[in-house]
């Protein structure tokens, strides 16, 4: 980010110098020696290219899971729009002022991988092209980003790490378990254990114990297999649906991250057929 930054104030320091000498010649076209943010068009050009790079981020299989939660919820996707607006108008030259997380933070965790990266870039090169950027510019901008890379690219990080462990498994859990008990759709299965806190905390182990097993981690599930554990509950796919719909709000409530959810759900999808109708 720091070089970021560095490359920022050099473009706006040669910005600067330009904007003066375009006004001695009142000249309005755009000439190499002005600021990326001049040659690019400006906010308005700026804007037209990152809305065209979220439709095609949306669009994109290789990534799309990774912006899920953003794209489910317009106040947090004007939000990245913003940020991306002005992080690409401040480190081309431009008086935009970027508020956001440095990319360390914001992209911590995540599991970034060099083809997520490679495919958000040819994401991007396909809203310059689509608005005619030149080869010059779009190289420009293109080396400014690539110099972020280092700090969003962790490689494969496991699931179980991108759900925060054994900590963020148990809290995860716990919230579901107080969820689930709240539900009328589905309480009526959980009673027994609601009633009886050994019984319950071996639940909540056994949950703890499964997901981390699954996700990687060290823990060791020793449970019931999932046909022996709902055999005869005659559980129908509402039901099912109701509970998955309860762990995923305690994901959401907890900050895991959408691919990870969307990883974990699917895992848990795949249980289904043994847990509906037994
Ligand atoms: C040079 C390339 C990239 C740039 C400039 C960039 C920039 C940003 C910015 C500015 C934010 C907002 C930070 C904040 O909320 O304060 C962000 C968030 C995020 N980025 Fe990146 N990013 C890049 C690459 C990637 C890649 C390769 C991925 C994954 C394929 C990715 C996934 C995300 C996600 C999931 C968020 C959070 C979105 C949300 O839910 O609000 N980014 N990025």
């Amino acid at each position: 980010m720091k070089r970021t930054m560095k490359i920022g104030a050099a473009l706006l320091l040669a910005g600067v110098a330009v904007l003066s000498s375009c006004k001695k010649n009142d000249d309005v076209t755009a000439t190499p020696t002005q600021s990326l943010y001049l040659r690019l068009g400006g906010n308005a050009a700026i804007s037209a290219v990152i809305d065209q790079f979220i439709t095609n981020v949306a669009g994109d299989a290789r990534i799309n899971a990774f912006f899920a939660d953003a794209a489910a919820d317009p106040a947090r996707l004007t939000k990245l729009r913003n940020n991306l607006i002005n992080q690409v108008g401040m480190a081309t030259g431009g008086s935009e002022k970027y508020t956001g997380l440095d990319m360390k933070t914001s992209h911590k965790n995540m599991g970034v991988e060099e083809s997520h990266f490679n495919a958000l870039v040819e994401d991007l090169v396909l809203a310059l092209d689509k608005f005619k950027v030149p080869t010059a510019e779009k190289t420009e901008l293109l080396t400014a980003l690539a110099s972020m890379k280092p700090d969003i690219v962790e490689g494969p990080v496991k699931l179980y790490t991108r759900l925060g462990g054994n900590a963020g498994i148990s809290a995860v859990i716990d919230d579901f378990i107080g969820k689930v008990a709240a539900d009328a759709r589905i309480n009526k299965f959980f009673a027994a254990a609601a009633a009886d806190p050994a019984r319950l905390n071996k639940l909540k182990v056994n949950l703890v114990n499964q997901v981390g097993q699954a996700s990687g981690g060290t823990e060791i599930y020793t449970g019931l297999s999932m046909k022996a554990a709902h055999k005869g509950m005659n559980i129908n796919d509402a039901q099912f649906n109701a509970l998955v719909e309860d762990l995923t709000a305690s994901l959401v409530k907890y900050n895991v991250q959408s691919k990870a959810k969307i990883e974990l759900l699917t895992a848990l999808g795949g249980m289904r057929a043994d847990i509906v109708g037994q």
